[in-house]
């Protein structure tokens, strides 16, 4: 096991660049091999669940390689232009890698089989199977609808017309990825509006893509089979990871740092609304629009935060930040209520149950709810002191780690090691802003 330990902070202060929005580089990858010619993407992110969709799309037949510069150089095959890969497609950890490929090749006449981890295999996969088989493709896999599992896609894919029940990009994506070699129009309704990434993706491709906001979700069509032009992409830095060094600033007495470069997407911000209602002092310096993204320079220092109840409508937009959010919460004074977000029960792990064994452990006063929990902060330093499980949850190891750096105690963390599917730099990163993260048994620096 890689445990890692984290421990009390002085202050934080610096500047630092976080690596590239997952979601983005994810797609920036998938659609440039889609396009005709060379995508070339500056600043994507080289996290482990990027790589295995960069591998992925390399079986597919895209040409793929990284220049000494340390740009992404994608050879795309066309819209229709993919063949059958020649082995099983491993997307580790990655939900959204199996989704979005799940979904990419059901509309081309060949299997392809997909495996992961064993967080990856626990994970529900009927939501994108039920509408992908609308469009004509077929999945043979495990009886309660996991990995592995092999898609039969079909050469002749019907356009579909599709309500998401459930709040989710992945799902959207999936149907908007086959209905790329699909004729005719496919409509999507999504009921919550969910990040909006392969939208302004497909837009920036030449996808001929239309959103019509309607009755508080959106409404969403694609025209399928259209030539892609390759183009040139940099991908902004990404607010999820952003959101771990930005609350140890703002837990850690005496810190004034700047994080350059992030995404502000507005489907993705909710997080940063949460935490300055809660008294949280984030400034935005330099806002700007990079390849259809806004981005700007955050800089963040030490609050005195206030409890507040997060509006259930507001989970999309912060899904993957309520365990960080658990963490701000211990330091703010009274009861923080996170509900509305039942989704969080399947991500990477049951992130509701983990979180509240973990903050537990540490001594925090936490309640837990079918879909969210509330955090009772009292003013004091939690104790901390635990070792806990991640559950191959890269977004629980570096929440906990958060929470070492103004526990009394070391807080430590079974595996750090998966924290490299989205944030490989984040030790180094935390560290030299202040930090004192160590791998068992290290020296302290
Ligand atoms: C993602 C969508 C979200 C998020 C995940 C990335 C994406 O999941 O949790 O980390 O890139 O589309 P949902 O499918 O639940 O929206």
């Amino acid at each position: 096991m890689n445990q890692l330990i984290s421990s009390v902070a002085q202050k934080m202060s610096g500047t630092v660049t976080v690596p590239g929005d997952k979601s983005i580089s994810h797609r920036a990858l998938i659609m440039g091999s889609m396009a005709v010619g060379e995508t070339v993407i500056r600043g994507l992110l080289e996290g482990e669940d990027v790589l295995n969709t960069a591998a992925a799309m390399r079986a597919l037949g895209a040409d793929i390689y990284r220049d000494d510069e340390g740009c992404w150089h994608v050879h795309g095959v066309g819209v229709g232009g993919l063949h059958e890969p020649a082995g099983a497609l491993d997307m580790g950890n990655s939900g959204t890698g199996a989704r979005l490929l799940m979904g990419l090749v059901s509309t081309y006449p060949f299997s392809s089989t997909f495996i992961g981890d064993a967080s990856l295999s626990s994970r529900p996969m009927k939501r994108v199977t039920v509408p992908l088989e609308q469009f004509g493709a077929e999945f043979h896999g495990s009886e309660n609808g996991t990995l592995p599992m092999t898609v039969r896609g079909t050469g002749s894919p019907l356009p579909i017309s599709y309500d998401v029940p459930v709040a989710s990009a992945q799902v959207k994506s999936a149907i908007m990825l086959a209905a790329l070699n699909t004729p005719g129009i496919t409509t999507i309704l999504e009921k919550k509006p969910t990040r909006d990434h392969t939208e302004r993706m497909f837009s920036f491709f030449g996808v001929e893509t239309t959103t019509t906001p309607q009755n508080g979700g959106r409404l969403i069509t694609v025209t399928g089979q259209p030539e892609l032009t390759a183009r040139n992409l940099v991908v902004p830095g990404d607010p999820s990871s952003a959101a771990f060094p930005l609350v140890a600033a703002l837990i850690t007495p005496g810190s004034d740092i700047t994080i350059n470069n992030v995404g502000l997407n507005p489907d993705r911000t909710g997080l940063f609304t949460t935490l300055i209602e809660m008294g949280a002092r984030i400034d935005l310096l330099n806002e700007r629009e990079e390849c259809g993204e806004p981005v700007a320079d955050l800089r963040v220092r030490h609050s005195t935060l206030k409890a507040i109840t997060v509006p259930e409508g507001r989970a999309p937009s912060m899904i993957d930040e309520y365990p960080v959010l658990c963490i701000a919460a211990a330091f703010a004074e009274g009861t923080t209520v996170m509900r509305g977000a039942e989704e969080l029960r399947v991500k990477e792990s049951d992130r509701i149950s983990i979180m509240v064994k973990g903050l537990r452990a540490c001594g925090i006063e936490v309640e837990e709810f079918d879909d969210g929990m509330a955090v009772t902060g009292n003013g004091d330093k939690p104790k901390g002191g635990a070792l806990v499980e991640t559950h191959l949850d890269h977004r629980i190891a570096m929440s906990f780690l958060t929470l070492g750096m103004q526990s009394e105690k070391p807080v430590t963390v079974d595996d750090g090691s998966v924290i490299e599917t989205s944030f490989p730099i984040f030790r180094s990163l935390m560290n030299g802003l202040g930090a004192s993260i160590q791998a068992d048994g290290e020296e302290k620096q």
